[in-house]
C-alpha cells in the first residue's frame, strides 16, 4: 500500500491536510485511533463552544426583561445541554468523514508508527498492516499536563481535565479551577452562567496569558461581579481528596472543591510514533519544524498542536495547507504573525498581532487607540447594559496596523477583519477607505482607526 501522503492524526491539521491534499489529486491516507476531528472536533473547540452557547441562551432568557420580553420562568436542563452538544460533535465528526470521502482519502482506524525511511519511501506500521508513503505529515496534537503537584497526578472523579469534565451531567457543589489560562475561564464562564461557585486559581499575576492585560483585566473584573473568585499569583501546592493547598503572598490557604479542573496548559503527543527510530528533533516537548513544516528528516512534515507551538486549531488549518501546497509546487511559508487569539467567554474577548507588552518587548515605536464598544450603534442596540473595548495598536512613522484587541460580542466573528489587515501589513489610510457594512459591531474597528 503505496501513497503520496500518510497523515498520522485526524484533527483540523490531519483532516484538512487530507482534503486539501487529496482534491489536488495526491494518494493520502489518514491514520485515527479514535475518531476524526481530534481534541478540537471532539473535546475541545466544538463541544465547549456548544456549551457555552447554551450557557449564553440561558443568561439571555434570564435578561430578555431588558429587552421587554417577558419571562415567567428560565430554567436548564443539563443533561439535554450535554445531549445536544454529543449530537453537535456526532454531526461535525460525520461531516469530516463525508469530507475524506470526497477527498478519496483513505481512513484507518488504527494508531501508526514510523518504522523506517528508504528509497522506497517512509514506512508505516498501523494494525497488522505495513504502508508505505512519499511523505509523511505528523499531527498528533496535544494532551491535557498534569502538573507534578502531590496528590494530584492522575486524572480522578473530583480531578477533571477538558475531557472528562465535558461529560459531568450534574452540577458540581462547586468547582475550583486551576489555572487561569483559556481553557480555564472558558469552563468557568459556563458553570458561573449556571450557578456554580467557581473559583480559579492563577499562578501569574494575571488570567489568559498573552492576551491584552487591560482588557484581560477587564474581563476578570467582570466575571469577579458575577460572583467567580479569582486568585492570581497564587499556585497550587498540594490536592489532598477535595481539598485543594494554594500559596499567595507567602502564605498558605485552603480551598474545598466539588469538582477540580486542571487547566494549566497542555502538550504536544509526540510517544509511539517511532520519532526516535527515524531521529526526528524536538523542540521543547514539540517536534522541531521549519517556516514550511518540515521536520529535520527529509520527506517527513508535522503540523498542529504536536509542534507544541501554537495550540490552535486555526493554525493548524494553515500548517497543513503549507505542508499540502508545498508538496504540490506551490511555494508557501508559515507565519505567525496574525494568528487571532479567542477567548469565548462572555463577552468574548480576541486579539491579533502584538500587545502593547509585545511591541514594547520588541522595540517597536507604536500608538494606541482604544474606544468602548458603544460607539457601534449595532452594538448599544444588541447589548443592554454591555460595555466593551476596542483596541488598536499602529506603528508610530506609517500607521501600519500592529495589532488590534476586542473585549464584547461578538469579538471572536470580528477579529479576522484585523487579522486580514495585519497579514496584508494594511495601514490606518488604507483601511479608512474600507467602507464597513452598517449597522454593525464591528464599525467599531473603523471608528477606533479613525480615532488616531
Ligand atoms: P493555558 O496555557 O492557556 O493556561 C494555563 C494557565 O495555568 C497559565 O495561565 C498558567 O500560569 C497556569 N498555571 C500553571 N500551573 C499552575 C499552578 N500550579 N497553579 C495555578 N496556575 C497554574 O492552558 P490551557 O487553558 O490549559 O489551554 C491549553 C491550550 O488550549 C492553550 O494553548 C489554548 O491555546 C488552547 N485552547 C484554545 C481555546 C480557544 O482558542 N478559545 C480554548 C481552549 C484551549
Amino acid at each position: 500500500m503505496k501513497y503520496n501522503l500518510a497523515i498520522i492524526g485526524g484533527g483540523p491539521a490531519g483532516y484538512a491536510a487530507a482534503e486539501r491534499a487529496g482534491k489536488k489529486g495526491l494518494s493520502v491516507v489518514i491514520f485515527e485511533k479514535k475518531e476524526l476531528g481530534g481534541v478540537c472536533l471532539n473535546e475541545g473547540c466544538i463541544p465547549t463552544k456548544t456549551l457555552l452557547y447554551s450557557a449564553k441562551v440561558y443568561d439571555n432568557s434570564k435578561s430578555s426583561e431588558k429587552y421587554g420580553i417577558t419571562n415567567t420562568g428560565t430554567s436548564f436542563d443539563l443533561k439535554a445541554i450535554i445531549r445536544r452538544k454529543d449530537k453537535v460533535v456526532r454531526k461535525l465528526v460525520g461531516g469530516v468523514a463525508v469530507k475524506m470521502k470526497y477527498a478519496s482519502a483513505v481512513v484507518v482506524k488504527e494508531s501508526a508508527c514510523l518504522t523506517t525511511r528508504d528509497a522506497e519511501g517512509v514506512h508505516l506500521m498501523a494494525g497488522n498492516a505495513e504502508y508505505i508513503a512519499e511523505n509523511v505529515l505528523i499531527c498528533t496534537g496535544s494532551e491535557a499536563v498534569i502538573p507534578p503537584i502531590p496528590g494530584m497526578d492522575a486524572v480522578s472523579n473530583t480531578i477533571l481535565t477538558n475531557r472528562e469534565i465535558l461529560e459531568l451531567e450534574e452540577l458540581p457543589e462547586s468547582l475550583v479551577i486551576i489555572g487561569g489560562g483559556v481553557i480555564g475561564m472558558e469552563f468557568a464562564s459556563f458553570y458561573n452562567s449556571l450557578g456554580v461557585k467557581v473559583t480559579v486559581i492563577e499562578m501569574l499575576e494575571k488570567i489568559l496569558g498573552e492576551m491584552d492585560a487591560e482588557l484581560s483585566a477587564m474581563l476578570q473584573e467582570s466575571y469577579q461581579k458575577k460572583g467567580v473568585d479569582i486568585h492570581l499569583q497564587a499556585k497550587v501546592v498540594e490536592v489532598k481528596g477535595n481539598k485543594i493547598f494554594y500559596e499567595k503572598d507567602g502564605q498558605r490557604s485552603e480551598l474545598q472543591a466539588g469538582k477540580i479542573l486542571m487547566s494549566v496548559g497542555r502538550r504536544a503527543v509526540t510517544e509511539g510514533l517511532g520519532l526516535e527510530t527515524l531521529g526526528v528533533e524536538l523542540q521543547k516537548g514539540g517536534i522541531k519544524v521549519d517556516e514550511q513544516m518540515r521536520t529535520n528528516v527529509p520527506n517527513l512534515y508535522a503540523a498542529g498542536d504536536v509542534t507544541g507551538f501554537s495550540l490552535l486549531a486555526h493554525t493548524a488549518y494553515r500548517e497543513a495547507e503549507v505542508v499540502v501546497n508545498n508538496l504540490t509546487g506551490q511555494k508557501d511559508t508559515m507565519r505567525y504573525g496574525a494568528i487571532p487569539s479567542v477567548v469565548y467567554t462572555n463577552p468574548e474577548f480576541a486579539g491579533v498581532g502584538h500587545t502593547e507588552k509585545t511591541a514594547k518587548a520588541a522595540g517597536i515605536d507604536f500608538k494606541v487607540a482604544q474606544l468602548p464598544m458603544a460607539y457601534a450603534g449595532r452594538f448599544i442596540a444588541e447589548n443592554e447594559g454591555g460595555s466593551g473595548v476596542c483596541k488598536v495598536l499602529v506603528g508610530a512613522r506609517y500607521g501600519e496596523i500592529l495589532g488590534v484587541h476586542m473585549l464584547g460580542n461578538p469579538a471572536s466573528e470580528m477579529i479576522y477583519g484585523a487579522a486580514m489587515a495585519i497579514e496584508n501589513e494594511m495601514t490606518l489610510r488604507e483601511l479608512e477607505e474600507v467602507v464597513f457594512p452598517h449597522p454593525t459591531v464591528s464599525e467599531i474597528f473603523k471608528e477606533t482607526i479613525f480615532s488616531f
